[in-house]
Parts: C-alpha cells; structure tokens; sequence
C-alpha cells in the first residue's frame, strides 16, 4: 500500500495505542511462524506493518555475554525498561577458527539469541561487519585472516571471497529471523562498519556495492543501511547502483559527543557535521546506529582517573542521557540505538589491545546484568515513543522561548494531529524555573497557571499539549507523558518527572468532573468557563488521581510518578490489554489465562505489588505463586503482602588451593622437536620483515593468533656471547620473558596505555640482554621466549592494521640472527571457541579443565593462599568450590583479587575451563570479573584453575582470592548450564 500522510493518520489514530511489536506473535516460549510483515520508512520514521515505529535501541554482544540463557535476562530487561529494539554486532572471529570452517552452536548460537529476542518483544538491528571494531581483536576478523593475503576493507578479490564465504554462514543464520519473513524480528541490517576510507574511490565503492549485491543476493530483504563515523554524508542513499536499493537504503551515523559538552544538535533536523540535517539524506528517517552510552577504559584505566566504569556511568548518568538523547529527538532521530546498554565482558582473548577484560562501558545495564538508574530515563522516554504515537511524526515548528535564559527550547508538533512538543534543556549549572508559551487547543497559553516549569541543572524534558489520553483530551501537561493504557473500565495514564518538580497537568472536561487523589498529594482546579481541569502537583513517589465524569463515561486514573516510582512501574501488554504493575524491581511477563493473570519478574527485596489489570482478572500469580490480593478504588488489584525478596546468598571461602609451577619450555633439555621450526620468508604482516632475519617469526603465519606464545633456539656456540636482542610486537602490556638454558634472563613489558586509543608505535619493542658471564661456553645452549601477545590491534583506518605482527619479530645474538622453533595453542576447543586458550605450558595440556588430576603424583601440591613466590615464569593454583543458591535467586558473582601494586604479576581466570579474564596486579585498574550464570554453576561444583605470569622482577604468588557479591534478585530466568568439557586423558 501507498502510504500518504493521509492514510497514515488513519493508521495510528488514537486507538492504536501500542506499535506493531513483536510481543503478541512471539509471546509463546514455541516459536510460530506468523504472516509475513513489511518494513519500510519515510522520512520521519521506520514503517512496520504500515505503523509508524520510532526504534528506541539498546545495544549489546551476544558473544559478550557466554551464557546463552541469560541472553533473555539482559533482553527482557530490555523490554521491560522500554527499548523496543536492540542491536548486536555478530563477531566474524568468534565463530571462525580456520578458513571455511564456521561456528553457530552453544555459546555462539545466533539463531537462539535472535529467537529469544523475538520472543521477548524486541526488534533486531544486526550488524555482521564484516569489520565491526568493537574494542574486539582486530575489529572482529578472525585471526587467520592475519596470514592471507586479502587487503581487508576493500575490493580486493582474495578478501571479498572469505567475506562472502562468512556472509553467506552467518546471512543463512540472520534470514531465518527477518521480521519479513514472519520468523524472527530482525528489521535492519548494516553493512560494515564506520568505513570512512574510500569513500569516493573505486575500492571503496567497489567493496560496498559487492556487500550490498551479496547481502541482498543471500535473501536479507529488510532495509540496510551503513554507521557514518560522524554526519559526514558517507554512503547515503543513492550511493549504490540505480535500481538496488528501491527505497530500502537508510542512512545512519555514530555519535560520541563528550558527555561535558553542550549536546550537538546532529539528526535530522540539526546542523552538526559536514552535512548536518536533512542535507545529508532527506527522505530518510534520522537515525543514529550508535550513540553514546558510556565509553571504554584502557589497561590502566586511564580514562576514568583509574576509577574504572562506576566513573563511566556517574560521567554518562541519567541526566546526561536525558540531556543528550532528548536533543536527539528534538533533532529529528527517530532510529535511535544506545552503545553500549549492556557491555558485557570481553571474555579469553576478545578484548582489542585498546581495553581490557570488563567492556562493562558503565552501560545502563551493568556487566553483572544488574538494573542501573540510567535504565529509569530509557525507560520514561521509550515508553513515551511507543505510547503515544503522535511523537513518531514530528516537525520542526516556530521556535518560542521561555522565560528563563537559562533553559534552551525545542518545539515540535505533530502536522497532521495538532499535538506539540517542547524539549526544555537547561545547560547551565544551576536548577531553573521558568514559563512557557505553548500552543493548544485552547489557543497559545503560558504554563504553567501556576508556578514555575523546573527544570533542574544540566537537564532535561520533554512536555506537550494537545495528545490524546485514551478517551480524554490532555490539553498540556509541564510533566513527561509517559504511558497510556486506554481500558475497558477506565483509561490510565504516567506522566513522569523528577522528585520534587511541580507539574501541572490541564485535561479538556466538558462538565466538572469527580477528582479524587487516591494517593499522595495533588490540587485540582475545575474552570467551568473554560472546561479544564487543573491539576497540579509536587512529584513525590507515586499520586494517583482519579478523574470521574466531565464528559466521558470513564474514569481516567492519571498517576504521578516522580523518577523513583516510575523505576518499579512496569507495563506488559496481554492478549486482554495493557498490564500496569508497580512495586517490583523487574516486570518480565504477564500472560493471561481466563481470570488469571501470571506474572514473572524480580525482587531484589521484599516489594509491595499493585497491578491494574485488563477487566476480568481476579487473580494473580507472581512467579509461579498465587498473590493474595484486594481490589482499590483505583481499579487496582492490591497485594496484602509483600513479595518476598532474595533469600540471602552465601558464598564460601575458597581454600583447597592446589599449586604447579610450568614453563618447562624454559628448560635446556626440553624435548621441542614437535615444535614448528620458523622457515617461512615471506608474510602478509604489514610489518615489514626485519632486515637480516633468515625466517619470519610471526606467530599468526604459523597459525597461532591468541594468546601466548613461546619460541625456543639453539646456541652451538657461546663463549663469546654478550647481548641477546629481541625485538617483539604484542599489543598495549603486551610481555616478553626469555631464559638462557633454563636461567632467567628477565622480562620486558610494554607500556600502559595514557589514553583510551592509544597510538600503535608503543606497542613494540626491543628487549636486550646480556648473557650472564657463568652462562656462557661451548654449546649448545638454549635460548627460550615466551611471549604474551594482548591482541590485534583493530583496523579502524582500513589500513590492515590488524596485519601487524604479533610475536616475536626479529632476534639476534650479538648481531646474528637465531633460528627459532615456535609452539602456541594446541588447536582449537570446539566448544569454548578459538578465542578461548593461548599457548601456556598448562593451556595446552588441560590444567585450565575441569578433572584435570591436579594431585601430588602429578607434580601439584598443596598451597595457602596468599602464597608469595620470586620466580619468572607461570605458576598454575587450581580449586574447587561449592555453591549452594536458592534455585528462585539470581545471583550473580564474580571473582575478586586485590594485592600489594608493587607486584608484577598477572593472573588468567579460567572457570570450569572458560578464560573469563585477565588480571593484572600492577596495571589494574579491574579487580572484580564477572563470572556468568551458566559458566558458573550456581547450585553444584566449580573448578577455579588460575594461571599466573610473572614478570621475576618482585615477589609475585597469588593473593587470597575472593567471591564477591554482584547481586541478587528473586526471580531471574531458568538458567541452562552451559557445556564445559572436562579433561581427558590424551
Ligand atoms: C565506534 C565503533 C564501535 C566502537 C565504538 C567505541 O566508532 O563503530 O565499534 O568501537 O566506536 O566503543
């Protein structure tokens, strides 16, 4: 169908109260298919189904996140706080260990997670790169493209061959989830990433136009678009073959705008960028496919002042987030994605050098999966979106002022519909009143009649006239609307704002109607000449008011809540209508079945429950259980009890410690003839190879991407021996440590990053030593090298940066060159992944697995913790622990260590045999690592294998690590153990 403006209004007219999400289709756990749906857009938003639908997006990584059953905790929080869409890079590395070989299963299961998404009401933007950056090693190419030769981010046939090869895996994937396709909620797709080189050039366009024919070619018919790095105007509609793109091209951009800034007005509307506003692509929706929601920190935590993401979170809180999104919708953005709103942890070796292991991001859901405040303002304004629809049609109308300079204003208005909108921001640091003329039904008024409009220092809100709420006309109101949920007995209404702010509400009555505050404080004034009810009041927790007659046969309950009460309020919608629940801290379902209604959701301590209910409903069940419940005059049902909370977690002591030292590598006499000998003479590195070396020493050229890896050599003959150089390339603290026969030579490090994006040339160096006097001789001797590569660096600049070498790049003995032998990880673990183990003496024989036989006969012995040792090298301390949590709480818990900064050591964390982190002792700034629900089992046993790397330089050992509490909640979601092979004997 055509739309005009004309049937659009027919489409969204008042009674459509709710947008065309997914809930309904895919409120059954079964996945049934439903009829097709279109996906389409015009210049004010994206059109589902013929209904207009402003995306409030959230962004998240499947793969940082390995568990898959929590993927519907982090998704149905999500929901609940209102986002409608969320938006996932898919990682080409994480599901590819080797050319042609192609991964989808366990904790990489794409289908699942878009499944679930499905299934949780949310709509999908996928981003499958196939460069993505992301803060992962080498902006997500999988390692082996290290040593090929396809020039990356180009038109360059070898490259474009291995992207086909995984577009075609992982488009086989996306398709089977296209909203189109009536299977799934995916409803656009990005083609690469932030691709700013080559714009104007054949390789450029080249690689894009090939990406956009063979994504299309594998069936992905939803709108595709690309993230401009900035409103540049790059790859805007039309910048692809006349014909291919039929109206369903978007153009986005990213945006990081400095949360100490005034907000840019970059969208739609704005003036920001090269092409700012709608010169950059007027017939399309505004749309950022990343904005803001934190940022990273490097090793160090030189971002955050060492403070780490609680600094990230307190710099980006929820004022910044109403301040800088709200100017976004002011600005015309209609597609609006968060990154990150759940950051995840960058597991084994995912983190890119530019981060270490938590990419917590101080996002609005925090990396141990808990609720933040920053949720409560995404919460408010998603809600808004998608609870009243006039919003998704906005224009830019007269600009007006208040009275106050302090407070800048934004007036938009509905064309079609008479509803305004005014964004008041307040830049300064101080808290402002102010009035403001609006225009209304009634003709322009100043507002408030009474008092003054608040707006609080640095930040922002929105307010409107003339919106519909439900069966009665809202003629302004100075508080955010929030949600209406028109019922067969009476219409409900949120309107929100923060505690202690007036707000005044004005209501069309055509006769005086019965106000009765049902709870909490609040004045109404009825003018008989006028027919408005004037209603006004100081937020404060949650007032209800009840408004009977004045020219409507039903009542409208307007609730009143300030930001604190509008954290536990939660809607749902049911086959029978819109569920409204307060009290808990998590609403996760509501299904009806005859006069009962189910609930699920979370506690996270014992929490009154007051839900208005779709007519008919009599009773309700929270989890499982049937709630006691009274009936109000506020056409509530009122628990008579609390719900209860988390019964409490306890976490045990970890003892049991057992202890082996490795590196048996280091030895003269050990047996390395299994070893690959370094022979080959040419590399596809960007490093150039070091002039007067016989063979590469790269370790990617010899199939070693992640993680550690050693090298070992021979000396025939060394009486003259002075100064080993060894030049190595590894990534921001990055490590080298070599042994002459078996003596330590010592350790050489590479420096702590002094910003987020550091510079590339600070992560090589040369490391020399002079050969100790009593070590010298007729041969042979041994020279061994361990080196522990941090990760590819990312190719943001599409200059296969990520080619650069890793490893060791050149040795020489006073001058001349060694041949080498070189050893990293054993091969691939086909259920943790290729990311997951480097080359570690203990990695490649299974000291990280569950039942490895950690006893005395094997060389283990028993330790207490802390245990202080002086040695170079890698210590391994193994245990076991139990725990024992009610099967109704969540909890989640992470590992924590802290020691003595003058210790230089770093630690691996394997948990039953998943590498979840790197600590470093002296580096910092991470002590705590989440260990995920699924990895970690919750009710059962846990091995606890750590791997310690010691620089030799000051004492090292292991500090008594602790289980710390993240959080715990009543409720949660089943949670599937996921698959943890133990160790078999080879
Ligand atoms: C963007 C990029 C993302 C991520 C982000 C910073 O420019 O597209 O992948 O790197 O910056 O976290």
């Amino acid at each position: 169908m055509e739309l005009t403006r004309r049937t659009f209004g027919a489409l969204t007219g008042s009674a459509a109260l709710s947008l065309a999400l997914p809930t309904a289709a895919y409120a059954t756990p079964q996945h049934r298919p439903t009829p097709p749906h279109t996906v389409t857009f015009d210049r004010y938003s994206v059109i589902i189904d013929g209904r207009r639908v402003p995306l409030w997006s959230g962004e998240l990584h499947p793969f940082r996140l390995p568990s898959p059953s929590l993927w519907r905790d982090v998704l149905q929080k999500l929901r609940a706080n209102g986002y409608n869409a969320v938006s996932i890079y898919v990682s080409w590395n994480y599901h590819s260990a080797a050319p042609g070989s192609y991964d989808f299963t366990g904790v990489r299961d794409l289908g699942l997670f878009l499944r679930t998404a499905a299934e949780t009401g949310l709509y999908v933007i996928a981003r499958p790169g196939p460069y993505i950056n992301a803060e992962v090693d080498a902006g997500g190419y999988p390692g082996w493209l290290t040593a090929t030769a396809a020039k990356a981010r180009s038109n360059d046939p070898v490259y474009l061959g291995y992207v086909d090869e995984y577009l075609t895996a992982v488009n086989a994937v996306i398709k089977r989830y296209l909203h189109t396709k009536g299977t799934g909620s995916v409803i656009l797709y990005q083609l690469e990433n932030e691709y700013a080189s080559h714009v104007n050039d054949a390789t450029g366009k080249g690689y894009m136009e090939h990406l956009y024919a063979k994504v299309r070619a594998d069936g992905i018919d939803v709108p595709l678009f690309h993230n401009d790095k900035g409103r540049n105007g790059y790859w805007t509609p039309g910048s692809f073959p006349t014909g291919t793109e039929q109206g369903r091209y978007l153009y986005a951009f990213d945006g990081y705008p400095s949360p100490t800034g005034t907000p840019p007005d970059w969208g739609y509307f704005g003036t920001g960028g090269p092409k700012g506003g709608t010169t950059a692509s007027p017939d399309t929706p505004g749309f950022t496919a990343e904005f803001g929601g934190g940022w990273f920190d490097p090793w160090g935590g030189a971002e955050f002042g060492g403070l780490g993401y609680a600094e990230s979170r307190r710099t980006r809180d929820a004022g910044y987030e109403r301040r800088f999104y709200l100017t976004n919708l002011a600005n015309g953005i209609k597609v609006h994605n968060v990154y990150m709103t759940f950051g995840g942890t960058s597991w084994g070796w995912l983190p890119a050098p530019v981060v270490y292991t938590s990419y917590d991001y101080g996002a609005a859901i925090d990396e141990a999966r808990n609720q933040t405040s920053k949720l409560v303002p995404m919460h408010q304004i998603g809600s808004m979106l998608a609870g009243f629809p006039d919003l998704a049609e906005l224009d830019r109308a007269e600009d007006t002022a208040a009275d106050s300079t302090a407070v800048r204003v934004y007036h938009l208005a509905n064309p079609d519909r008479g509803s305004h909108v005014y964004l008041l921001r307040n830049d300064t640091s101080k808290d402002a009143s102010c009035t403001l003329p609006v225009v209304t039904a009634a003709g322009t008024l100043t507002v408030p009649a009474d008092g003054g409009l608040k707006v609080g220092t640095k930040d922002m809100k929105l307010i409107a006239t003339n919106l519909s709420l439900g069966r009665r006309a809202l003629l302004y109101t100075t508080a955010q609307p929030m949600l209406r949920a028109p019922g067969a007995d009476q219409d409900l209404a949120v309107l929100t704002g923060r505690p202690g702010d007036p707000v005044e509400t004005v209501l069309t009555c055509r006769t005086r109607p019965v106000v009765r505050v049902l709870s909490g404080a609040a004045q109404s004034v009825y003018d008989a000449q006028a027919h408005t009810l004037r209603i006004n009041s100081a937020l404060d927790g949650l007032a209800q008011v009840l408004v009977e007659g004045g020219g409507s046969d039903v009542p409208l309950l307007l609730l009143l809540a300030d930001d604190t009460a509008a954290a536990t309020l939660w809607s749902q919608e049911t086959d029978a209508g819109t569920v409204l629940v307060s009290g808990p801290a998590l609403l996760r379902t509501a299904d009806r079945s005859g006069t009962v209604l189910r609930l699920t959701g979370d506690t996270a301590a014992p929490s009154g429950l007051e839900v208005w209910a779709p007519r008919g409903i009599r009773r309700i069940t929270w989890n499982g259980r049937q709630v006691d419940v009274r009936s109000t005059a506020g056409g509530s049902l009122l628990a008579r009890r609390q719900l209860a909370g988390p019964a409490p977690v306890r976490l045990p002591a970890l003892t049991g410690w057992r202890y082996a030292a490795e590196n048996p590598e280091a030895a003269a006499d050990f047996d390395d003839r299994s070893w690959r000998v370094c022979d080959l003479t040419t590399s596809y590195s960007t490093t150039k190879l070091p002039a007067g070396q016989p063979a590469v020493l790269f370790a990617d050229d010899y199939g070693f991407h992640y993680g550690d890896v050693w090298y070992r050599a021979r000396v025939a003959d060394a009486t003259e021996a002075q100064t080993l150089a060894l030049s190595y390339a590894a990534g921001t603290q990055g490590l080298l440590m070599a042994w002459w026969d078996g003596q330590p030579l010592g350790t050489d490090r590479l420096p702590v990053p002094t910003k987020a994006q550091d510079t590339q040339g600070t992560w090589t160096a040369t490391a020399t030593f002079a050969v100790p006097a009593e070590l010298r001789g007729t041969g042979p001797h041994t020279v061994a090298v361990l080196v522990r590569k941090m990760a590819h660096e990312e190719d943001g600049g599409a200059n296969d940066a990520f080619k650069s070498a890793r490893g060791l790049t050149a040795a020489t003995l006073d001058g001349s060159p060694l041949t080498w032998r070189i050893q990293g990880a054993a091969g691939t673990d086909r259920v943790r992944g290729p990311l997951n183990t480097g080359g570690l003496y203990g990695e490649r024989s299974g000291w990280h697995l569950p039942g490895f036989p950690d006893h005395e006969g094997h060389g283990w012995q028993p330790v207490t913790l802390p245990h202080s040792e002086t040695r170079q090298g890698v210590s391994w301390y193994r245990t076991t622990f139990r725990l024992d949590v009610d099967h109704d709480v969540d909890a989640s818990i992470g590992l924590t260590l802290t020691d003595d900064p003058a210790r230089a050591y770093r630690v691996q964390i394997f948990l039953n045999g998943w590498n979840l982190g790197q600590y470093i002792n002296d580096v910092g700034p991470q002590h705590t690592f989440v260990l995920p629900g699924g990895i970690l089992g919750t009710r059962g046993i846990n091995t606890l294998a750590l791997a310690v790397v010691a620089d030799g330089t000051t004492p090292a050992g292991l500090p008594q690590p602790t289980l710390t509490l993240l959080g715990a909640v009543a409720g949660g979601v089943p949670v599937t153990p996921v698959s943890s092979p133990g160790y078999r004997h080879p």
